[in-house]
């Protein structure tokens, strides 16, 4: 098998606020150990050469973990393959000969700065109406004085790894953001330092998720199965349940 392949891009190319368009590249000779992101480097090399404007995308850690990078490849956010970011996913997945659409995320809450950069300060604004959680400050108490139990603990480090890409909102068919809302959620819910504040938590992260303009769940499930950290769904009912009683249970 060769080392390289040859593709065509088909890339949704917008200005802020204008309407924008697909725009085709053909991309020669790229490297199959090549991610991603680095395609994409090299074939803006080749456009600021040819006087052209590169193509915008965003991205920071490039391993996987900041949650920056982001972008519908062949219809799947962040590309075909389960369990990882664009910055993860490697040019051996692809053919040669292969044309590849990539589109940024499409969401009300995620209005379009630029080709496949959107504006995710909804996440932020959904953390910040979560506020804080209660501890004594000073020296850090010793481990075991909270005594957590087992099942607990794992669930609140696997909600814990979602890292806000945001593929859970551009996957669903409702644009929702109940995934990632949910996980945030649950990440302190299960753990007795993130109760204090529960239920005003949960109702202030759920009213402002919904004032950011993002759908409801219906039970797809195409959130859990784009999430490059492979969150579960369950956190979702754990934060309607959570909700509904902080709302209505006397
Ligand atoms: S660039 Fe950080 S997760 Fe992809």
């Amino acid at each position: 098998m060769s080392d390289t392949i040859n593709i065509t891009l088909k890339v949704w190319r917008q200005n802020q606020g204008e309407k924008g368009d697909f725009a085709t590249y053909e991309a020669k000779g790229i490297s199959t150990h090549a991610s991603f992101l680095e395609m994409l480097d090299i074939v803006n090399e080749d456009l600021i050469k040819a006087g052209r404007e590169p193509i915008a995308f965003d991205h920071d850690c490039r391993e996987g973990i900041c949650g920056m990078c982001g972008a519908v490849v062949n219809g799947y956010a962040h590309g075909k393959q389960a369990g990882t970011t664009l910055c993860q996913l490697h040019m051996r997945t692809f053919s040669d000969g292969e044309t590849i659409t990539i589109e940024p995320w499409r969401a009300a809450g995620f209005p379009v700065i630029k080709d496949l950069v959107v504006d995710r300060t909804s996440f932020d604004n959904i953390i910040a109406a979560g506020g804080y959680i209660s501890v004594k400050t000073g020296s850090a108490q010793d481990a075991n004085a909270i005594p957590i139990n087992k099942e607990n603990a794992d669930l609140a480090m696997d909600a814990a790894a979602c890292i806000g890409c945001g593929a859970c909102v551009a996957a669903c068919p409702n644009a929702s953001a109940m995934l990632f809302a949910s996980a945030k959620i649950s990440q302190l819910s299960l753990l007795p330092q993130g109760q204090i504040e529960e239920k005003e938590r949960v109702i202030n992260m759920v009213e402002e998720m919904d004032k950011a303009g993002f759908g409801n769940c219906s039970n797809e499930y195409e959130c859990e199965a784009a999430c490059p950290k492979e969150i579960s769904v369950s956190n979702i009912a754990r934060m309607n349940e959570l909700y509904c009683k902080a709302k209505f249970a006397k």
